[in-house]
């Protein structure tokens, strides 16, 4: 039977990059006899103005029934005001939690033909191909005890508390090092332990992992955070796969995304455990958001919703020819000079996202 994927495409442009990934859809079809079952939901706004909530029950459960979920964006500025429970974030929180999606991928790759329009060294960034895993539902955005406390003696402090057990420190390394074996078979393992326990702890969990004979082909660093920051901005093509807890990799997988490009280009996915059918949980976005600036205007840049249709390809389909197809095909189409208003450069071709999706189907 076919494989199902589920799309949710918000608000704002998120309806509108998920038009292109319907062409593509057709293509496969048509050009690769490769077809999904595919179901639309609605999700944040969308689904607020139709149901009053963020997510519905059935949306929910088409979510943990999908081999895969395709994400546009939520928000804007008309449900700014919403309560807490139904705010549109809520929507992509509610499908985080309960599909248990903890590793989170995010890709920085260099595009060739945007080297000349960026102001970083360009021996520093071309042919950049690496990939931050931030584990993304435990660590210090989640621990207990959290919040105000008064001391006894009437000091006002506030806490937020760091907290891993090693079974989850050891599933965000295996999907570290299993995606490492499909790439440059290097893995950094980032954190603090000179200052933290926790980062001893997840640095020796790390460890026990790699020497239990199971990835005994891959090579394993161990740096700690504020290095590795540096580092990216200096000699990033020292790194194939970075592993990190949720508060260092939000912030390194910026800093990494940064060294690429737009907000428009860049892809991610979150991954879950696997369940009962040998499937793994997934979810694929784009990094930006719903974009009310220039939504419904045909402006969008829609390369990044389809570099995550990408991953989403490799990653749960198993289709690496087709993955790799799609990502040339936006390589290919850059390098013609095609680019949409956000990553626009003096001599190219200005064109709308309904374009932008038509030339990446030619090539
Ligand atoms: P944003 O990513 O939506 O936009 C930031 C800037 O980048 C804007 O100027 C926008 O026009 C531009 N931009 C973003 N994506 C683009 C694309 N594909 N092509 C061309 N230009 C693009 O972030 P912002 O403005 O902070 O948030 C806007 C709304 O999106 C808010 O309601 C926010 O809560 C929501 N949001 C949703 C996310 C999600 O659904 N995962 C993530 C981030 C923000
Ligand atoms: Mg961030």
């Amino acid at each position: 039977s076919n494989k199902s994927l589920l799309m949710l495409p918000g608000d704002g442009i998120g309806p509108e990059v998920c038009q292109e990934v319907r062409k593509v859809l057709d293509w496969m079809d048509k050009r690769r006899a490769v077809s999904f079952d595919v179901k639309e939901g609605l999700v944040g706004g969308a689904a607020y103005d139709a149901h009053k909530t963020a997510i519905t029950d059935e949306t929910m459960q088409d979510a943990m029934d999908a081999d895969a979920v395709l994400f546009g964006a939520v928000g804007g500025p008309q449900y700014d005001n919403l309560g807490w429970d139904v705010r549109p974030e809520a929507g992509l929180l509610r499908l985080r939690k309960e599909m248990d999606l903890f590793a989170n991928l995010r890709p920085a790759v260099t595009f060739d033909a945007l080297l000349d329009a960026s102001t970083l060294k360009q021996e520093v960034i071309q042919g950049l191909d690496i990939m931050i895993i931030r584990e993304l539902t435990a660590g210090v955005y989640f621990g207990e005890p959290r919040g105000m406390q008064t001391l006894p003696d009437g000091t006002e402090r506030c806490i937020d508390t760091q907290s891993y057990t090693k079974a989850e420190i050891e599933r965000v390394t295996e999907v570290a090092f299993d995606l490492a074996r499909k790439r440059g078979s290097k893995v950094h393992s980032v954190e603090k332990a000179n200052v933290m326990k926790t980062g001893v702890f997840w640095r020796q969990t790390v460890s026990e992992l790699h020497k239990s004979g199971k990835y005994d082909d891959i090579e394993l660093h161990h740096m700690y955070a504020d290095n590795c920051g540096m580092q990216l901005v200096r000699n990033p093509k020292q790194f194939d796969v970075i592993v990190t807890d949720n508060l260092f990799g939000d912030m390194l997988s910026d800093v990494a995304a940064m060294l690429t490009g737009s907000l428009g280009m860049l892809p991610s996915a979150s991954l879950g455990a696997v369940d009962e059918f040998g499937r793994r949980k997934a979810l694929y976005e784009p990094v930006h958001g719903s974009a009310p600036d220039i939504a419904g205007q045909g402006m969008a840049n829609p390369l990044a919703m389809l570099l995550s249709f990408a991953m989403t390809l490799r990653y749960s389909f198993d289709l690496q020819e087709d993955a790799d197809l799609l990502e040339q095909a936006a390589q290919a189409v850059l390098s013609r000079g095609i680019r949409t208003g956000d990553i626009m450069a003096a001599g190219a071709e200005k064109v709308s996202t309904a374009q932008m999706g038509d030339a990446v189907c030619e090539e």
